[in-house]
């Protein structure tokens, strides 16, 4: 069981950033919260308004206007020789299937591309709060119309495509889906196969699509 509290400013912050990615960064953030806490704990988000982002790996600390918006859980924790690692693409303490090490990347990528940073704390047995810094915007002039919907998936026009997955309901599912949107697929379920089909003829396959990890 695990309760989630949310803790947020009376008055509402603003920041300039990619809804999607700051969507998809703090899902990255729960995601990982809810698999340190292995079922049972808090999950607490908070937004504050912050007039300074503190000091953080070797630069120095910021007097401006961001905002904080935190994601802490009761989890775990991170050993502090592991602090410097987390950040990177594919660090992953998680099993093969499990984790694929791009979430806090992404995290990690959001905030630099938005004018931020992010933190981590963290205390074994504790738990850990992940901290976005994001520039805080007046809230005059934002965008208030709707996000136009993305516009339609480009037709395949029989595009061939390698299909690389180990995982029988995946690659089911990519096969599938590719084939509908019009693309031709051939489905590989493991490396030595790929290379197989691309040893007959590559020059039939316009590009590949395949799984990061496979056993
Ligand atoms: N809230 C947290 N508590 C404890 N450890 C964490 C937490 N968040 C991240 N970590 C550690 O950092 C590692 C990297 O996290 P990251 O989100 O980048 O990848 P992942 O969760 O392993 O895989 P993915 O996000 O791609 O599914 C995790 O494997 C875990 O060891
Ligand atoms: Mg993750």
């Amino acid at each position: 069981r695990i309760e989630i509290v949310t803790d947020l400013p009376e008055e509402t912050c603003f920041v300039d950033a990619d809804p999607s990615q700051f969507d998809t960064a703090l899902v990255n953030m729960a995601v990982n919260a809810r698999d340190a806490m292995d079922g049972a704990g808090r999950l607490t988000i908070s937004v504050r308004a912050a007039d300074v982002m503190p000091s953080m790996r070797r630069l120095g600390a910021v007097e401006d206007a961001f905002v904080a918006v935190s994601v802490s859980d009761t989890g775990c924790g991170i050993p502090t020789e592991r602090l410097e690692q987390i950040f990177e693409p594919f660090f992953t303490t998680k099993g093969v299937g499990q984790g694929t090490g791009l979430g806090l990347s992404q995290v990690f990528g959001f905030a630099k591309q938005s004018g931020g940073e992010v933190t981590v704390a963290s205390k074994v047995g504790e738990g850990t709060t992940f901290t976005l810094y994001l520039p805080r915007v007046s809230g005059e002039g934002r965008a208030t119309e709707a996000v136009p919907e993305p516009e339609l998936l480009a037709d395949g026009h029989g595009t061939c495509v390698l299909v690389v997955e180990d995982n029988v309901e995946v690659g089911t599912f990519a096969t599938h889906t590719l084939a509908e949107l019009g693309y031709e697929t051939v489905w590989a379920s493991n490396a030595q196969e790929a290379l197989e089909e691309l040893g007959k003829d590559a020059s039939r396959f316009d590009l590949v699509f395949s799984d990061v990890v496979m056993p």
